[in-house]
């Protein structure tokens, strides 16, 4: 085991962790190994530093997620903070540039927005910021909700779009629900209509196979430290075509720094400042750990676990599965007549499982699945085992069965 992973000091289980959704833990020894290594000699990064002796770690980690994902060229590939930030840069950026040309052409014609009851709060409120900021020249953000398979079905899209819809904002596996979504059919839907399409990919890269030469994406978002296994503070973004977004931060890039207009070339027109070198090179090496364990074996086994914690659960009749049949390693349930922070906490201090409890920031998806509860989700990742899934299904048994029993006033 490549962690520090200890016994509870109240129960002395050992540390079971099913948070993996969140951010990844552990991490593979090859990542903690790749951030000592590029710590141990003076970064060398191109117009940046004189030295020849280090590795350029920021040109080597975008080469590695370009070729993972299938995203060329490499320099379209733009690194950030996270998917977070990479959804704001996109997404600002995109309606920034709308409304100057709007403005250039002396045209009012309105700008729709698309997203969905499935999307997490990075995209929401981002749109949400911007739905204030422009009411008044006519933008507006309709949220598309999901069908009983927790799915959006690209007619579902079709029938929402307008004349004046101009960018779509699609999760692409929903980090409650686990469910996958048709980006390729959805895609090509809003490419015949002209609509720019942001996908957000925090929850699929690193647990299923993405090849964006072959997908109808503008814009697809990654975040290095869920399953591509890197650090947090670590993500970025593909972008298909730079001039579709404008730049909507100006600083430092260690080129052209005479002038004092930004450089307008990629990756440099998004990416500002100094880099975080350590945690590129750990996204590299978490990717290099995918590669040599093959991601359809891990997907293999993470759905094969899945499925097994589902099917335990499901013997217990007082546990609501929300989506029994996830494209990800992600189960959502509550056990009826237990508020899901108590599953939580109970998890915790009885048994050392950590999971998540809440809203998981996709509010809206609780309207549709728990009347805005929340409810209790695991998510595994390639370092969970069997054993475990096999004690923490029991565990949430047990809890099932005792919040059935009645509470004795003796
Ligand atoms: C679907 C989805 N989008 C975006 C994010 C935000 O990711 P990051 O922490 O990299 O900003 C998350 C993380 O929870 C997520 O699940």
């Amino acid at each position: 085991m490549p962690d520090g992973r200890s016994s509870s000091p109240e129960t002395k289980k050992p540390l079971i962790y099913l948070n993996n959704a969140a951010t990844s833990w552990p991490k593979p020894p090859g990542v903690i190994a790749a951030i000592q290594q590029s710590l141990s000699l003076p970064v060398f990064g191109s117009g940046r530093t004189t030295g020849t002796q280090g590795e350029d770690y920021i040109s080597l980690a975008r080469e590695k997620i370009a070729a993972f994902l299938g995203a060329e060229p490499p320099e379209h590939i733009v690194f950030s903070a996270h998917a977070t930030d990479s959804l704001n840069i996109l997404i600002s950026g995109f309606i920034q540039k709308f409304y100057t040309e709007q403005q250039t052409s002396g045209s009012d014609s309105g700008c729709h927005v698309l997203t969905t009851a499935l999307d997490h709060n990075s995209v929401l409120r981002p749109l949400h910021e911007l739905k204030k900021r422009h009411s008044s020249s006519g933008f507006q953000l309709e949220i598309i909700s999901f069908d009983d398979q927790c799915s959006i079905r690209p007619e579902m899209i079709e029938a929402a779009i307008r004349p004046d819809t101009r960018l779509m904002v699609l999760s692409h596996g929903s980090n409650v629900l686990g469910s996958l979504q048709d980006i390729h059919s959805i895609g090509k839907i809003l490419h015949d209509h002209g609509i720019f399409f942001i996908v957000d990919g925090a929850q699929t890269a690193g647990h299923i196979k993405i090849n964006l030469s072959d997908l109808p994406v503008d814009a697809f978002v990654f975040t290095g430290h869920k399953a591509l296994l890197g650090l947090p503070g670590t993500g970025g973004f593909y972008l298909r075509d730079p001039e579709r977004i404008a730049p909507v931060r100006f600083g430092g890039t260690g080129t052209s720094s005479f002038s004092l207009d930004h450089p307008p070339e990629m990756p440099e027109r998004f990416e500002i400042g100094t880099q975080n070198y350590p945690g590129l090179a750990a996204l590299a090496a978490g990717v290099a750990f995918i590669e040599e364990k093959g991601l359809s074996a891990i997907e293999e086994q993470s759905m094969r676990q899945t499925s097994f914690i589902i099917r335990e659960l499901c013997k217990e009749p007082n546990i609501t599965i929300y989506n029994k049949h996830p494209d990800l390693p992600v189960i959502a349930f509550n056990i009826n007549g237990l508020a899901n922070d108590d599953v939580g906490f109970i998890l915790a201090r009885g048994y050392n499982i950590i999971a998540r409890t809440g809203l998981h920031c996709a509010p809206l998806v609780h309207n549709e699945i728990d009347g805005g509860k929340g409810c209790v989700r695991l998510s595994l990742s390639v370092f969970t085992t069997d054993e475990e899934c096999r004690v923490a299904a029991e565990a949430i048994r047990e809890i099932a069965r005792h919040a059935n029993r009645p509470v004795s006033t003796a």
